[in-house]
């Protein structure tokens, strides 16, 4: 029997598209019928059948609003936003090297494109009374690692609240709003980061992927979680299939959180 997840003819916008869990959701909802929009800063130069790509720096208020017309131009209109978008580039060294400047950066990261975008293209979905918004936060909202992630952190707590009093006003609208945290996830970058730690502790990359779960506290599971794994909760959360399902968190870690 198979599971149709009923995303032909959705069109649905995903925000740092190319890479890690956004490229991962951007294949999977293609795969499944959906219309993509994926966005990030430098974008490949052919789209495959049923994706389209478009280039903008989200981190800024102008890049957030030239994509917002181009999803209500051009693209159509979007009946699914998944907010991939986010990261970390502070230094190490806990709050006392998070200036204004760090604080900034990681909230214009982690929070900003969301609020800009939701913003912008809600009320064409709030008209017809329909539509599905995934915010990806993470684990850290909760599991904070004070040493280099305390602003990433409380930006995610911030999404994550924000998420929660979104779905409050617009859900009784149309609109469902969901949060997806996932823990560690072996993107690209993480896969780089374990080997450069392997290579700095002179071990293999198996090694270097202990060190990241020791620093984590422990994955129960033994191991990071996929792309397409984290992909494929979000492709079940923004289809029909989970129209009873809004206003809550769901979170993709293999078991590191240690708490319920
Ligand atoms: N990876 C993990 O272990 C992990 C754990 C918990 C939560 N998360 C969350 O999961 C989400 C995805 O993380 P990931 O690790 O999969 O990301 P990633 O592999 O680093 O990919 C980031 C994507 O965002 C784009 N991007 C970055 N800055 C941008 C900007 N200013 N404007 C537009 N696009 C931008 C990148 O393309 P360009 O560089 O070309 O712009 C790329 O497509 C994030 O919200 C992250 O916080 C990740």
């Amino acid at each position: 029997m198979s599971f149709d997840l009923q995303l032909d003819g959705r069109r649905a916008l995903v925000t740092g598209g190319t890479k890690g869990v956004g490229a991962a959701v951007v294949d999977v909802l293609r795969d499944a019928g959906a219309t993509v929009l994926a966005v990030a800063r430098s974008i490949p130069d052919a789209s495959p059948p049923g994706v389209h790509y478009l280039a903008a720096d989200l981190s800024t208020a102008a890049g957030c609003a030239a994509v917002a017309q181009y999803v209500l131009g051009p693209f159509g209109g979007v009946d699914i936003v998944v907010d991939v978008l986010g990261g970390s580039s502070a230094p190490s060294g806990g709050f006392a090297v998070l200036d204004d400047d760090e604080w900034f950066r990681e909230l214009n990261w982690n929070l900003m494109p969301a609020v800009r975008l939701d913003r912008a293209l809600l009320p064409s979905m709030i008209a017809r009374g329909s539509g599905v918004i995934v915010h990806v936060t993470s684990i850290q909202h909760a599991l904070p690692l004070p040493e280099s992630t305390t602003a990433y952190a409380a930006a995610k707590a911030a999404l994550s609240t924000y998420s929660k009093s979104l779905s409050k006003e617009v859900t009784p609208k149309g609109i469902r709003v969901v949060r997806v945290s996932p823990g560690w996830v072996e993107t690209e970058a993480a896969v780089a980061m374990a080997e450069r730690l392997a290579r700095q502790a002179g071990t293999d990359y198996e090694g270097g992927k202990r060190i990241i779960m020791t620093s984590l506290g422990g994955i129960p599971l033994g191991r990071p979680a996929k792309p397409k794994e984290v992909a494929d909760l979000i492709a079940f959360l923004v289809s029909p299939r989970a129209a009873c399902i809004t206003g809550t968190e769901y979170v993709i870690d293999g078991g590191t959180v240690p708490t319920a």
